[in-house]
């Protein structure tokens, strides 16, 4: 830029300009620069930079080099001497408009400004820009103080829901335990009930069948006598002697009688074992027989033993051993047997999405054995040789609510319950032994006599 064409250019601008050349002569000023100094244009002609402002020349000199060695606006402050003696601190941005050459000097443009002026704009703008980090910095706290909330909540809506759904949980286990029990209890009950029912009669009946049977007896000696004494009958007695065959009747009434009586005492037999399974007095601690629990058990899962159509009759094979009387909640007892034996029935019953048909079809067996471990601890081991259980569904076999059975076929709770009333009620173990293939069985160990 030629001192003409910057005095062309800074004609129209209203900020003091100067352009100076490297060792600091004024080359071209505007209008402004000299009202600034209270001078005329033409009296700032050919002078030194150094001669208008009370700086020396040696930091006038290094200002200059300064500005004409960066390429980037530098800033410095000179104080200009006024024509009327006083003074003027101005803020000065000087940048290089033409480098330094072996040719030429470096030309550099001046742009001064009011110092005073700029401090209280300055000022100003520090206030504004401190004010405005104020708010950015108030609005940031609102924002984490917001967010931390929000993150709290958040933490105390999911501990509520965790704690809500655990109550449910609860609350259902609790429903279907308490329909559990319930319903064992009314089959305990209804089956109670039947029994004593079926007693009555069937007493009776048997209390009665030695009398008819004896009666029947003297009747018949009766009639033997009568024959020995009238060999030669009327034609009618002989002709009815022929039609009823007596003589088979007087064989044959006798192992009638026989058959009678075991009939009456089998259904003895059986109210017997309804009653012992019922055990409407499970409340109750009580020294029982354990086999007689198991044998009523089977006695009412009898039906599900029986062949069927397409199942083929499961062979249930006891080895009992003499087993001291337990003291135990008999009626609870009872209940997990009647679970492991149903699970087990279940195992070996053939389905449709059971591949047990091919497994035991001509098999099917349940193994009950019972065992004295020492004076204190029996053991009794119901094994089946269904399809068996692998390690995933072992592992989670006693958790409520577990099933692998169809909706509606099981409740997931046989085991739970079963855990339940062995562990806690009567401080013993219960563990299965299971592998894919090879059946399963379930390890029932009581104290004889601890139960707390
Ligand atoms: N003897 C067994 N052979 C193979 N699997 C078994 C046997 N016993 C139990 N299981 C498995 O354990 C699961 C849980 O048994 P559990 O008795 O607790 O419930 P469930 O029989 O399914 O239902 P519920 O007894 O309440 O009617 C069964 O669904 C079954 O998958
Ligand atoms: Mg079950």
């Amino acid at each position: 830029m030629t001192p003409e064409q910057f005095i062309e250019f800074a004609r129209v601008l209203p900020e003091p300009l100067l352009l100076v050349s490297g060792e600091g002569q004024l080359l071209a000023t505007n209008q402004p620069v000299a009202d600034m100094l209270g001078l005329r244009r033409q009296e700032l002609r050919e002078k030194m930079l150094f001669e208008l402002v009370t700086e020396s020349a040696n930091d006038v000199l290094k200002y200059l080099q300064a500005c004409s060695s960066s390429r980037a606006m530098v800033i410095g402050s000179l104080t200009l001497r006024k024509n009327d003696g006083q003074t003027l601190i101005c803020r000065s941005q000087g940048a290089v408009i033409q480098p330094w050459s072996p040719e030429s000097s470096a030309l550099i443009l001046l742009r001064l400004e009011n110092r005073t002026l700029a401090t209280s704009n300055f000022v100003l703008l520090n206030q504004k820009i401190n004010e405005l980090a104020k708010e950015v910095q108030r609005r940031r706290q609102a924002e984490e103080a917001l967010q931390e909330a929000n993150q709290e909540l958040e933490i105390r809506v999911e501990e509520r829901t965790t704690a809500l759904q655990e109550t449910l949980k609860e609350l259902q286990l609790t429903q279907t335990q308490l329909i559990q029990a319930e319903k064992m209890s009314s089959l305990g009950q209804m089956v109670a009930g039947i029994a004593h029912e079926i007693n009555n009669p069937v007493s009776f009946i048997y209390g009665n069948l030695h009398h008819a049977h004896k009666y029947t007896q003297d009747l018949l000696k009766l009639v033997q006598i009568h024959q020995q004494v009238c060999p030669n009958a009327p034609p009618e007695i002989q002709e009815q002697i022929e039609e009823i065959d007596l003589d088979f009747l007087i064989e044959d009434i006798t192992k009638l009688f026989q058959s009678m009586k075991v009939g009456t005492e089998r259904i003895q037999e059986i109210v017997k074992s309804l009653r012992n399974f019922s055990r409407l007095d499970e409340a109750e601690l009580k020294q029982v027989n354990i086999h007689e629990g198991i044998d009523s058990t089977l006695m009412i899962l009898e039906h599900r033993l029986q062949a069927r159509h397409e199942y083929p009759e499961i062979t249930v094979i006891k080895k009992y051993s003499q087993l001291p009387n337990v003291t135990c909640y008999p009626g609870q007892l009872n209940q997990v047997f009647m679970n492991i034996l149903a699970n087990a029935i279940d195992a070996l019953e053939p389905s449709a999405n059971n591949e047990n048909q091919k497994l035991t079809k001509n098999n099917p067996q349940i193994k009950i054995k019972t065992e004295i471990i020492d004076e204190k601890w029996i053991e009794v081991s119901i094994a089946d040789n269904g399809l068996g259980i692998n390690e995933q569904v072992r592992s989670k076999l006693f958790d409520p609510f577990f099933t692998t059975k169809a909706v509606g076929k099981g409740t997931g709770l046989g085991l739970y319950i079963s855990y339940q009333i062995i562990v806690e009620k009567h401080n013993g173990q219960l563990s299965c032994f299971s592998a894919p293939g090879k059946g399963a069985e379930f390890v029932i160990k009581i104290p004889v006599s601890s139960v707390s």
